[in-house]
């Protein structure tokens, strides 16, 4: 199975738009050992041949323009695409977004829960992507999922778990408690296995904890690509850019006793690569004490153009 990361960085890239705090501003003027991103998202493939996009960012036609193998191919029809199907974690714009940028009534299949697929249901603008052309399958929790196009399986499962997390920003509900609205199916994990080999990995790009039942699932797995949003969980506050913690924004921080890297030191995990990292985070930076951290806990950073083959 081949894995690309098309897009390493949290809601909004690296930088961030209207971002100049230090990490961003690092960024901006092309510092030495900083290397800028596009949003969350990982193209896989069983045959080198058919795609599977797991989220669509807002950045897709940037990340499709920089990878050869998602081009439309030079021998096939006059309008035709590798990417078959795309399966989404959660109901994010960071996530969703870029379905908006498959539309030209393309054949596709899309993959979520059944709560993130009633958002797509419920903003009419996803219609863009044709009933007559863009088949839209819930997920069942749980179990391994056949991703398929067309009826042609794509040679890879997909088993999608909950995890503690929250509902997408923008529908966040006050008046319903601590939990904002937040309900079953908003925020999973995946666990993806190509069928030929039986290798697999997991991808997690927003948790909010690492319960007993996730560790429970990850120990000795061979690869995590896990939430890496923030380094710290007050780190937005620190800086000045926002009054919200990493667990009110859903999201578990790398560092600290309640942090990933704490959380996933006895897991036995072989590969460990943080995904989905915010503009914010010192983590970006080669060479900086959090980076350093970060290496010798033996996590990697994800970057966009980086390539798994499993
Ligand atoms: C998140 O991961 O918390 C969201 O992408 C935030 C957002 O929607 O801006
Ligand atoms: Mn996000």
């Amino acid at each position: 199975m081949l894995i690309k990361i098309l897009g390493a960085a949290a809601g909004g890239g690296f930088p961030q738009w209207n971002c100049n705090a230090a990490t961003s501003r690092a960024a901006w003027s092309n510092a030495a050992g900083v290397k800028p991103c596009t949003q969350s998202s990982l193209a896989i493939s069983a045959d080198g041949d058919r795609w599977i996009l797991l989220n669509a960012s807002p950045d897709i036609r940037q990340q499709i323009a920089a990878t050869q193998a998602l081009h439309p191919r030079a021998k096939g029809t006059l309008r035709n695409s590798p990417i078959q199907a795309v399966v989404l974690t959660n109901a994010d714009v960071d996530h969703v977004a870029g379905l908006l940028s498959l539309r030209e009534r393309h054949p596709l299949t899309i993959y979520g829960s059944s709560r993130v697929l009633d958002v797509l249901a419920a903003n009419s603008i996803f219609n863009v992507l044709h009933p007559d052309h863009v088949t839209r399958r819930p997920l069942v929790l749980g179990e391994p999922n056949a991703i398929a196009h067309h009826g042609r399986y794509l040679g890879i499962t997909v088993e999608p778990f909950g995890v503690p997390g929250k509902i997408a920003l923008y529908l966040e509900d006050a008046a319903a408690g601590p939990g904002l609205g937040t309900r079953e199916g908003d925020t999973i994990g995946l666990k993806v296995t190509a069928t030929a080999t039986g290798h697999a990995f997991y991808y997690l790009p927003a948790c909010a904890a690492v319960d007993a039942g996730l560790r429970q699932r990850l120990r000795g797995s061979s690869l995590v690509f896990f939430d890496g949003t923030l380094f710290t969980d007050d780190e937005l506050v620190k800086q000045g850019l926002s009054d919200k913690t990493g667990a009110r924004m859903g999201h578990i921080s790398m560092a600290g006793p309640d942090g990933a890297m704490a959380a996933f030191a006895d897991l036995d995990v072989a590969r460990r690569i943080f995904i989905h990292i915010n503009t914010s985070n010192p983590a970006w930076i080669e060479g900086s004490p959090e980076r350093r951290e970060i290496e010798a806990a033996g996590w990697e950073i994800a970057c966009d153009g980086m390539e798994v083959r499993l």
